[in-house]
């Protein structure tokens, strides 16, 4: 059985549809603090099988330990539980601090205890900043955070460097997902933002549906080929497969060290433009944008190299831009009807 914590949210359903597929028996456990139950009836809708399910806050101790003695046969965990807005962890630092780091030991103390050992964590590009050598590699220096969120992910990596060092036994692979986005083909499961947008693609989606007026391009003076930022954008689908290969590398002992880490992206850069563009054409349809003042803190470019998880997973970004933008706002049209 393999744990998938934050599995009803965006990137943990899509995970949990693709190990089911694979074969896995799944328990999911969430707060549903960003997230909503009925995700695993929608699990169940487009696997044929339902994922085990437990609501609990991983931030309480004694309840993430009791889930290890009540489910015996966890073999391996999925840790996607986490809060994820870098302008949030700017104005609450301390929520954070307190959900991304203290729920990662708690998992990590339980684990201990329980003698389970494969460890797979949700990591980010964060992590680089803003490289000076594109694309980045995962020999890349690592940044100064930018955001509390961005450094939970950077102390995360290094609390699981740490663990491993000190244990032998235990097994972990951080995966530093560039730019996820899309949702799976059946428009089932997909990203639910809470209130306005943050992230570029449920932005496009809303205003095409009418929910936003328009679409603000931060900023068209960077130094790139049209003006905007540059980001390397992950369909989810691929973006899940990679946990299960990362999951049957752990299991089968093929890891190379007991702390690996692994860019997740699909190798190119793709300007706010393109994605406009690919949006429009991909789902023909017009899209009201406007260009406005750079975001603060925002990165110029960056994109990923991924070398490494090609030939050390095995595993290849396959999906393409047009289609992922589809499957955005398939999605989309289909949870507002
Ligand atoms: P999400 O918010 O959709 O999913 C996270 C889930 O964790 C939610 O269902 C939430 O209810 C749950 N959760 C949060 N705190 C919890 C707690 N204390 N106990 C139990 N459950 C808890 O986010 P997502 O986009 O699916 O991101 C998943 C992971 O990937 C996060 O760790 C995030 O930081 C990381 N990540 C996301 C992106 C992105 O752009 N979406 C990029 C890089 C890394
Ligand atoms: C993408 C591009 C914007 C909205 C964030 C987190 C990062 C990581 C990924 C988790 C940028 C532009 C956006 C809009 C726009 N998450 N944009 N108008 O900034 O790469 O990173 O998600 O680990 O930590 O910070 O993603 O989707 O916000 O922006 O022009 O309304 O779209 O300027 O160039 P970003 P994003």
């Amino acid at each position: 059985m393999i744990l998938v914590t934050g599995g009803t949210g965006y990137i943990g359903s899509h995970t949990v549809v693709e190990l089911i597929n694979a074969g896995f028996e799944t328990l999911i456990v969430d707060d549903l603090s960003n997230s909503e139950k009925e995700v695993v009836d929608r699990i169940e809708q487009i696997c044929g099988k339902k994922p085990a399910f437990l609501q609990l806050d991983l931030k309480d101790r004694k309840k993430t330990f009791e889930l290890f003695e009540k489910y015996p046969n966890i073999e391996a965990v999925v840790h996607f539980a986490a809060h994820k807005a870098v302008g949030e962890s700017v104005e609450k630092p301390l929520m954070y601090y307190e959900n991304n780091i203290g729920s990662l030991i708690n998992l990590l103390n339980a684990m201990n205890e329980f003698k389970k050992t494969n460890f797979v964590f949700s990591s980010s590009c964060t992590v680089y900043g803003q490289p000076d050598i594109l694309p980045v590699t995962e020999n890349t220096p690592r940044m100064e955070a930018e955001s509390p969120y961005g450094n939970t992910k950077k102390m995360a990596e290094d609390i699981l460097r740490d663990h491993a060092l000190a244990n032998s036994a235990f097994k972990s692979i951080a995966l530093r997902y560039f730019n996820p986005i899309g949702a799976h083909p059946s428009g089932l499961i997909g990203e639910l933002p809470r209130g306005i947008p943050n992230n570029l693609v449920p932005f496009v989606t809303q205003t095409a549906y009418g929910l936003r007026e328009q679409l603000s391009i931060f900023g068209n003076d960077y130094d790139t080929p049209d003006g905007t930022c540059i980001r390397d954008y992950i369909n989810v689908v691929d973006l899940s497969k990679a946990h299960v290969v990362a999951i049957k590398r752990l299991l089968k002992k093929r890891n190379k060290s007991n702390y690996e880490y692994f860019n997740i992206g699909t190798g190119k850069g793709t300007t706010v433009l393109e994605i406009v563009k690919s949006f429009e054409k991909a789902n023909s349809l017009k899209l009201n944008y406007k260009i406005v003042d750079r975001r603060p803190g925002d990165i110029e470019k960056i994109w990923a190299d991924t070398t490494l998880a090609n030939n050390e997973l095995g595993w290849k970004a396959e999906i393409g831009l047009d289609e992922t933008l589809a499957s955005a706002w398939n999605w989309e049209k289909k949870y507002r009807s």
